[in-house]
């Protein structure tokens, strides 16, 4: 809602909300769109919309059902993709430390640095996240970060050899605790900080910077849709994953428009795992 624009447009006063959206066309008058195909698009918080065609794309649904588009093989996954192939530039035997990582962009990091041979290490905000990412996504490490007496010290215990590349989705205490750890000439991938995004006053800077001159560390933020150019390498390596079953993801789903602020508001409390997903009427595709 703050007026900046980052990868998501500010939302507008007496405007419907925006946001990314899969959906199957009713009705056209246009021979670039049939009735059934999949379409995505960023209109979002609607259960119908008229469009000319501008700003859609159909989509594939044989290789994952057509809500994989807003996760794994869309903009989240892009996200994870560029952020930490591009930016982090991980190399076999790193260690790689990824925050909000059972979330929609950090479970895709956590799995494609363990795809390059990586040793991953994760923190997420329950157990049953930890768990999910220790069974099933197949990280070296996770810990909750809620139970921890001091971030630093677990990690201290996860990252004996120290971190090679963090992957920074939440900020705050999580940045403070990372740059302790930071091997020399290390990456911070400055992805988001989501921790910090509805302070309503300045937050306390980052206390300890100063390692990051003594470290020569580089932190780089970046924005996926600078990285469209991407999009093709991505579709084809995650198409690659997915269809070899190297890559796995979750989804969680809430029922109904009515819902939808209360799917919204559950991203800053760690409601969901995987990517939150909100159903708009009609038959779900199940995985
Ligand atoms: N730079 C870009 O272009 C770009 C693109 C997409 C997303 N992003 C950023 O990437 C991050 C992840 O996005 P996502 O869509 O994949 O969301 P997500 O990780 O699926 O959901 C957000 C998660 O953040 C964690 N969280 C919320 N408040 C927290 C806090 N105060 N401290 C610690 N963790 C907190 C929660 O997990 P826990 O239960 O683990 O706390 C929550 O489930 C966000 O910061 C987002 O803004 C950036």
């Amino acid at each position: 809602m703050i007026d900046q624009q980052t990868y998501a447009e500010p939302f507008q006063r007496g405007q419907p909300l925006e946001g990314g959206c899969v959906g199957e066309v009713v009705e056209s008058n246009r021979g670039t769109f049939r009735v059934g195909d999949y379409v995505l698009g960023r209109k979002g918080w609607r259960e119908y919309y008229v469009s000319d065609g501008a700003g859609l794309t159909k989509i594939d649904p044989t290789l994952a059902p057509p809500q994989a588009y807003l996760g794994i093989l869309g903009m989240p996954g892009l996200t994870a993709y560029v952020g930490l192939l591009d930016i982090g530039r991980p190399e076999a035997g790193n260690t790689v430390f990824v925050s909000a990582a059972a979330g929609a962009v950090g479970s895709a990091v956590c799995q494609i640095a363990k795809l390059k041979g990586c040793r991953v290490v994760g923190s997420a905000g329950s157990s049953a996240k930890v768990r999910w990412l220790q069974e099933v996504a197949g990280v070296d490490a996770a810990f909750d970060y809620k139970k921890v007496g001091s971030l630093t010290a677990e990690l201290k215990e996860y990252c004996p050899h120290g971190i090679d590349v963090y992957f920074e989705n939440v900020g705050g205490t999580h940045l403070e605790a990372a740059l302790e750890h930071m091997n020399l000439r290390g990456r911070i991938v400055l992805c988001g900080m989501i921790s910090q995004y509805n302070d309503t006053t300045a937050s306390s800077g980052v206390r300890n910077l100063r390692l990051a001159v003594r470290k020569r560390l580089t932190l780089t933020g970046f924005i996926v849709s600078d990285h469209a150019d991407r999009q093709p390498q991505f579709y084809a390596d995650i198409g690659a994953w997915i269809a070899d079953g190297k890559i796995t993801w979750q989804e969680t789903i809430i029922d109904g428009i009515e819902n939808a602020p209360k799917a919204f508001l559950g991203l800053f409390t760690g409601e969901n795992t995987g990517k939150m997903l909100v159903r708009l009427g009609g038959e779900p595709s199940v995985r």
